[in-house]
């Protein structure tokens, strides 16, 4: 026990954010963890993620990790909020009675924070159970939109990375248009569907994979997508490679097998280690970094709910997702650095040059 509390108190340590909140649910077992990562350019945003993790120390890992992809998700997105997040470290998947319980319990931890850290969906958590926290506290975004949120943010997600994708062939390409491109996409849920949809749209050639098979046999009939199988992704010939499931696709292992000049999805966290962002660029291809592509559903969130947006205003920000990925990309190659690097530096910046 020592040596774990001690090891989980080295990343702290070894973590550049501000505060780690951390709460023991004696009831069911669960460890709760908010990490406030940056509060220097507003509140600390950034949904609430439920899961089974093998230790509490592996907990702490992913919420440091995930806080600080905020801060720089909110930074490069120009929002006026900072990073956080929060993890539920729970024995098992909560249902029913038990899974109100523990969420009541855990918005009342969250109130405590005054606004301080401002949740929202994440793995495993949905508009539904946004409802069920702001029961108890008002710093929940994505509740139904029945019960005073802004409904689904996969749709937004979705555009701005469609806007991702054309500035990206506009940069490696030569054209933003997608007529006769071939995309494919990987995960057809929430905010994959949706993308394939708009691809279709504009004349794409859109392939697909997904572990279930019948979400991309739904998409085939609807769009005429061709279904690629799982584990054929990395070495499908393509324009654009789109990743929109897991995380840490992109690899020592699968980055030599890719057989497309750009890559730009949806996915958190595409990058198995920070060296792949190296390989990407060694190899000649064009990557848009996941945490600048996939902000429109930040966006949707804190611009709906927190900064009072309409539609056009929204829909104006998920469109400049496009413009500073090719702002990135004009600096990458400026300063000889991969895309990732400048997406960094200029959040950084953004971050460095806020008045306190
Ligand atoms: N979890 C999503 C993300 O990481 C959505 C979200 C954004 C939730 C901002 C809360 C606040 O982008």
């Amino acid at each position: 026990m020592t040596s774990s509390i001690d090891s989980a108190l080295g990343l702290v340590a070894d973590w550049s954010g501000e505060a780690l909140v951390s709460h023991h649910d004696r009831e069911t077992r669960t460890w709760m963890f908010v990490g406030i990562h940056s509060t220097r350019l507003g509140p600390a945003c950034g949904g609430t993620r439920l899961r089974v993790y093998s230790s509490p120390t592996e907990a702490v890992r992913d919420v440091l990790r995930l806080a600080e992809g905020m801060t720089l998700k909110c930074a490069a997105a120009g929002l006026p909020t900072g990073g956080g997040k929060a993890v539920l470290a729970v024995p098992a998947m909560p249902t029913g009675a038990d899974r109100r319980a523990l969420l009541l319990r855990y918005g009342r931890l969250i109130d405590t924070l005054r606004g301080t850290y401002r949740t929202g969906p994440d793995m495993n958590t949905s508009a539904v159970d946004m409802d069920v926290l702001g029961e108890v506290t008002p710093y929940a975004f994505g509740r139904s939109p029945g019960n005073g949120g802004s409904g689904s943010s996969a749709p937004d997600t979705a555009r701005g990375v469609w806007h991702g994708i054309r500035a990206s062939c506009a940069h490696a390409l030569g054209s933003p248009d997608l007529a006769g491109r071939t995309v494919l996409v990987q995960g057809a849920g929430g905010v994959g569907s949706v993308l394939v949809g708009l691809l279709a749209r504009d004349g794409a050639k859109v392939l697909v994979a997904d572990l279930a098979a019948e979400r991309v046999r739904e998409l085939e009939r609807r769009y005429g997508v061709v279904p690629v199988e799982p584990d054929d992704v990395p070495g499908t010939v393509c324009d654009v490679y789109a990743p929109c499931a897991t995380g840490a696709v992109l690899s020592a292992a699968t980055i030599p097998a890719l057989r497309c000049p750009v890559v730009a999805g949806a996915a958190n966290n595409q990058l198995a280690e920070p060296e792949d962002a190296e390989r990407l660029r060694a190899a000649g291809i064009l990557y848009a970094p996941d945490f600048v592509i996939n902000s429109g559903g930040a966006l949707h969130l804190i611009g709906t709910e927190m900064l009072g947006w309409d539609a056009a205003t929204l829909s104006a920000r998920v469109a400049g997702i496009g413009a500073t990925l090719t702002e990135i990309y004009h600096h990458a190659d400026e300063w000889g650095t991969t895309t990732e690097e400048a997406a960094e530096t200029i959040a950084r910046a953004r971050l460095g040059s806020a008045t306190a």
